[in-house]
């Protein structure tokens, strides 16, 4: 294996077989990690459905898999991240109840230990179109670390709070809790293609990205991205001054996200 990472750089491909062949060992300070979530291709039984067909939430050919399949695929891509990260390193995987409860269990197989869950509330959520249940309003964010001596930037993660005190000044932590408040993204920060519809079903906030990258990286880190999307982690890191790598089998999504993080010039020093 090269020892030359490929930094700010999108890999086109299979995420395990890349962190496994192209990142060094112990050689990334944060991952974030979106992965399918394995919600499509599930009908949805609506109460009043009168289109004469299935409605489907999410249905896309890499969110697709049978369960045990899915496990497998799950503890391949931890165990490759938990690989290239350093020893300090921390780990943020995004997911919803759907998924949480085999990331925690192989996250905690593959050698993490759990720090938080952070608590995403979608202000804006879908809404509840079966009414046959409560509301899905709210995604989750592990953050792993792989050893001891993480970073967690306290005082930008007070920065951050959008609540200040009455003269302005950052609040103690204490009304900031595990629990975030940020709307799904639209409007202009929405990606959408030429039918004007958003190109990718799942783009992830840039604040919620933000938030993780100042809180546990600095600058000049390196910050990786197996699931990369049309790029927000990528495009969020460089405005920060990290360094990023993003790895995503889907070609559509790349040219997205080249698209996307040309706008940004990396600040040289
Ligand atoms: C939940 S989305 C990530 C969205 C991203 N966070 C964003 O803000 O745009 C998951 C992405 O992982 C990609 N993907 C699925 N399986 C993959 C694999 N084995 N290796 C690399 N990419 C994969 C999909 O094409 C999809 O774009």
């Amino acid at each position: 294996m090269s020892h030359k990472l490929p930094l700010n750089q999108i890999l086109q491909g299979d995420c395990v077989q890349i962190l496994e062949a192209k990142i060094q060992e112990n050689s990334i300070n944060l991952i974030f990690a979106d992965p399918p979530y394995n919600l499509s291709g599930k009908p949805l039984d609506l109460a009043n459905n009168k289109t004469g067909g299935a409605y489907y939430k999410m249905n896309e050919d890499w969110d697709t898999f049978n369960y045990e399949d899915y496990v497998t695929f799950t503890v391949d891509w931890l165990k490759a991240c938990h690989k290239v990260l350093l020893p300090n390193g921390s780990i943020y995987i995004s997911c919803t109840q759907h998924n949480i409860g085999e990331l925690l269990v192989e996250g905690k197989k593959a050698g993490f230990k759990l720090n938080n869950i952070l608590t995403w509330y979608k202000t804006n959520a879908m809404p509840n179109i079966t009414k046959r249940i409560f509301t899905h309003s709210t995604e989750f964010v592990c953050w792993f670390v792989k050893g001891k001596n993480w970073i967690f930037n306290y005082e930008e993660v007070k920065e951050f709070n959008p609540h200040k005190t009455k003269d302005g000044n950052n609040k103690q932590m204490r009304d900031f809790l595990d629990f975030i408040e940020i709307p799904i993204v639209q409007g202009q920060e929405r990606i959408k293609g030429a039918d004007g519809r958003a190109v990718h079903p799942t783009q992830k906030p840039e604040k919620l990205l933000e938030l993780i990258i100042k809180a546990s990286s600095n600058e000049d880190d390196i910050v990786l991205d197996p699931f990369f999307g049309t790029g927000t982690t990528g495009k969020v890191a460089q405005q920060l001054n990290r360094q990023w790598i993003g790895i995503e089998k889907n070609e559509q999504y790349i040219i997205v996200a080249k698209e996307r993080l040309k706008l940004r010039i990396r600040k040289t020093a």
